[in-house]
């Protein structure tokens, strides 16, 4: 089972069988609807680079949940740890290489076209064998996106889709045609005037490229549920 929801912008929280994890946790979005710190407690919050609407309440979730640990990049996650005086509550690691989570769980940060001032942009996929999600963060269009295809098989990809800082609609497009996930899930637009890409262009790209996926298109505080 995988449950996606999705809080606006970059921010969701994802449950993978018994493991929840939130990425990117700007949950005061502009369009979240979620007032405050979300309830769910989770065992992990993935933070892809430092840019504010990723890091987001990052720090104040590890706050009130004292089980949840950060993962991030070294350099991001070593700032963290700073802030909350505790080396326990982070996990740093860097591109390319899995981390165990015990479980069969495991995540590993991908690279990002991006930019950031902690250490490296990055994505991630997370998950275990057969239920990987792959969270591309803050990215222009990459040919490692077929790696990650062809190496983790990811059930879900959530795409940035918006443009200006990121991919916008074609690049998300044929960037979902070389993940090959089963389903797709477009973010990072619709926050700011700027970031214009819309689900309809990103579909009619996918239909020019003849990309079978299923789009799943969130409202936010939207869930959607995958059981196969
Ligand atoms: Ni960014
Ligand atoms: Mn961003």
């Amino acid at each position: 089972m995988i449950k996606v929801k999705w809080f606006g912008h970059a921010a969701f929280q994802v449950s993978i069988d018994s493991k929840t994890f939130y990425v990117d946790p700007w949950i005061s979005n502009p369009l979240s609807p979620v007032k405050g710190l979300p309830e769910a407690e989770p065992d992990y919050i993935i933070v892809t680079h430092d840019h504010g609407d990723h890091l987001g309440e990052a720090i104040e979730m590890l706050k009130k949940f004292s089980k949840a640990k950060l993962i991030g990049i070294y350099e991001l996650a070593s700032y963290v740890a700073e802030v909350l005086q505790d080396q326990t509550r982070v996990i740093g690691a860097n591109i390319g290489g899995p981390i165990d989570l015990g479980e069969g769980y495991k995540a590993i940060l991908t690279p990002a076209f991006h930019s950031s001032g902690r250490g490296a942009p990055t994505g991630v996929v997370f998950g275990k064998p057969g239920k990987f999600v792959y969270h591309a963060g803050d990215t222009g269009l990459h040919y490692e996106m077929k790696l990650i295809g062809d190496l983790y098989k990811p059930t879900v990809a959530l795409l940035p889709i918006g443009g200006h800082f990121t991919m916008g609609p074609e690049e998300a497009a044929y960037a979902t045609s070389l993940i090959r996930p089963k389903y797709v899930i477009p973010m990072h637009y619709g926050t700011f005037p700027v970031i214009k890409g819309t689900p309809e262009e990103f579909k009619e790209h996918l239909r020019k490229l003849n990309v079978e996926v299923n789009v799943i298109v969130l409202k936010a505080g939207e869930e959607y549920v995958i059981t196969d």
